[in-house]
């Protein structure tokens, strides 16, 4: 059987935690629990260990340890459930952010482009906007807003075109009839990298990743104690940006503000001035970490 997920990056982001072992610590993007176990190995019986993932098949996941607790809920309410389990401050975070290699491989969920399945690609399956609603109902400006900001594609104007017209008289219901209806906006030779980026796009609308992200790294100063460690994975360069930004500026707008005497206004200091990236070893071992980039802050 296939595995849920291989863990990326996983000695590197363990390090960067700098685990204590009968500290708090959060894992955003529970998952396959792949990061999930490696920190409970390391933690005492007196360690505390908090995930979350909005996506029920995570469920399944689950170690059976009485240190461990799963939030069926987004990350973007941390404040508010470490409050309501009376773990604050925390000790550490960890964020290993996008979709799992499950959600992927799970043909009916819609998020990859070489099944034919329902316009789906909600993490969280109660959510009320699914790709449907983005594909049939968003106007032409904002398609072209996401898909050339979220999925970088710089045929961006074509393809929105080509989306609403392909939505008139009967709307697109399938992620198949969607790869049908962009095929002429497709370069020939990077068609697979082309609908990746449009999926990528649309996901990342369907499940606000962006806003969660945002809400996350504002959360963390406030839940982390000083020296205390925030340590996110991200894949894709917007968010890789937001997360550098906001560790060396104090905001994701990467604006500099410095209070009276010259002080930047900053909640952490970044451990390192680059992202790691996995060895050559790892990405040979899964081909999936391969963008995967970790920054790392400690609290001030
Ligand atoms: C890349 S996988 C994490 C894999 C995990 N580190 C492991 O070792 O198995 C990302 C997971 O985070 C979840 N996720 C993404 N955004 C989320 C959010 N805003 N709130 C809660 N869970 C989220 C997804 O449902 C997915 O299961």
């Amino acid at each position: 059987m296939e595995p849920y997920h291989i863990p990326a990056l996983l000695e590197e982001s363990l390090d960067a935690l700098a685990l204590r072992p009968d500290g708090i610590y959060v894992d955003c993007t529970f998952g396959g629990g792949g990061h999930t176990r490696a920190i409970l190995e390391r933690l005492g019986p007196k360690g505390r260990l908090i995930a979350f993932d909005r996506d029920d098949d995570a469920v399944r996941n689950v170690p059976d340890d009485p240190r461990f607790e799963l939030v069926g809920h987004s990350f973007r309410f941390l404040y508010r459930f470490l409050r309501y389990k009376n773990a604050l401050p925390v000790d550490g975070i960890l964020a290993d952010l996008g979709i799992s290699s499950h959600q992927i491989d799970e043909a009916t969920r819609g998020f990859a482009h070489r099944f034919d399945a329902p316009l789906d690609m909600r993490m969280d399956r109660s959510a009320e906007i699914s790709a449907w609603d983005v594909v049939n109902r968003y106007d032409e400006a904002r398609l072209i807003h996401i898909f050339s900001r979220y999925g970088e594609i710089t045929n961006a104007r074509k393809l929105a075109a080509a989306v609403v017209r392909a939505r008139y008289p009967e709307p697109i219901g399938t992620t198949g009839e969607l790869c049908e209806a962009i095929s002429q906006c497709t370069p020939a030779q990077t068609r697979n990298k082309y609908f990746s980026q449009v999926f990528q796009a649309i996901r990342i609308e369907v499940n606000g990743e962006l806003q969660a992200l945002e809400a996350l790294l504002e959360q963390s100063a406030e839940v982390l104690r000083p020296g205390g460690r925030l340590a996110i994975i991200s894949y894709h360069s917007l968010e890789d940006r937001m997360v550098k930004q906001f560790l060396a500026s104090g905001n994701t707008a990467g604006k500099q503000e410095r209070d009276l005497y010259g002080n930047l206004q900053r909640s952490f200091d970044p451990l390192q001035a680059k992202a790691i990236v996995p060895t050559d070893t790892e990405v040979n071992a899964n081909r999936r970490a391969r963008s995967a980039r970790l920054r790392c802050g400690i609290k001030r």
